[in-house]
């Protein structure tokens, strides 16, 4: 069997990215392959997608035209080390193996073309935010498949490998401050007397809201603030209250803080 892509792993990211493709019909379930070292892994995968599955990479790599390398960081020397996984130089790696540089994998797969991605876990539903940057042998029409795959998860924006810790802090880390805002705005709720469902339900839906009308309207966030703030209403006490609190430099902090702490741990 020949198969358009294999999974080096099988758990929340690449069963993600397996939903999204199939889902959104850039692969069939029979031009997917995964595999995983565990039953349970395996059964999953292949009752809810259909997806065939392999307890070992190296009976996988040699059977598809592009591998995506989906587990921890630090199971990646066990199996090109211990295992011995030769992937094929034709073969397209794809990592999402967060904080690895393009320079280390090549050591792994030095022949391959390498794409290094930086996905965050709003890719198990489909919305993730991702940076990616492609080796520079890549032709358009590769670079054109690479951008489909990745926007069956959500939105990819191709940038220099020196802005992956960037895109860390801003795409990686930060669903973490938008749940805060969400928790803390429910909190608000049910000291006010709502109940807590309905309190975590209004505020994530008035995230999800407004995230859509920043990017369908295309208008600037600051004047969409403005659209909602009547002179003397209700909206305008609370942006003081905000800006009181310092919402805009600790937040501006949270992402420059994750960015730099990402610059040293990839120093390291
Ligand atoms: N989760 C996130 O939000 C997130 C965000 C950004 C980047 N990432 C990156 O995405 C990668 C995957 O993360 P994850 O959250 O999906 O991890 P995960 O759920 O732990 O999945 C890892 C998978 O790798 C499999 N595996 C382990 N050793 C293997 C081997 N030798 N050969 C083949 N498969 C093997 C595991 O198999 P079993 O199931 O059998 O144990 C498991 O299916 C990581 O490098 C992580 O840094 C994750």
């Amino acid at each position: 069997m020949h198969y358009r892509i294999g999974f080096i792993g099988a758990g929340k990211m690449a069963e993600a990215m397996i939903a999204g493709l199939i889902a959104r019909n850039v692969f069939t379930k029979d031009e997917i392959v995964a595999c995983a070292p565990s039953e349970k892994t395996r059964w999953h995968i292949e009752k809810t997608y259909g997806v065939r599955t392999f307890p070992k990479a190296a009976d996988m790599v040699d059977s598809a035209d592009m591998v995506v390398l989906a587990v921890k960081p630090k199971q990646i020397p066990g199996l090109f080390a211990e295992e011995g996984v030769r992937v094929p130089a034709e073969t397209m790696v794809i990592s999402i193996v967060a904080g690895m540089s393009m320079e280390v994998l090549k050591t792994y797969v030095p022949d391959s073309k390498i794409v290094r991605v930086m996905p965050n876990h709003c890719c198990m539903v489909l919305e993730g935010a991702m940076g990616y940057t492609c080796d520079p042998r890549m032709t358009s029409d590769e670079k054109s498949e690479v951008a489909g795959i990745l926007s069956a998860v959500g939105y990819a924006a191709e940038v220099p490998e020196d802005m992956m810790d960037a895109v860390t802090g801003i795409a990686g880390s930060s669903p973490a401050f938008m749940y805060m805002v969400i928790d803390a705005m429910a909190d608000a709720g049910v000291l006010n007397g709502l109940s807590r469902a309905d309190s975590i339900r209004l505020a994530a839906q008035s995230m999800l809201g407004a995230a859509k009308m920043v990017l369908e309207t295309g208008k600037h966030p600051d004047v969409l603030k403005d659209e909602v703030c009547s002179p003397a209403g209700t909206t305008i006490v609370g942006v003081r209250a905000l800006e009181d609190g310092g919402l805009r430099p600790a937040m501006i902090d949270a992402v420059d803080s994750t960015i730099r702490k990402s610059r040293e741990m990839g120093k390291r």
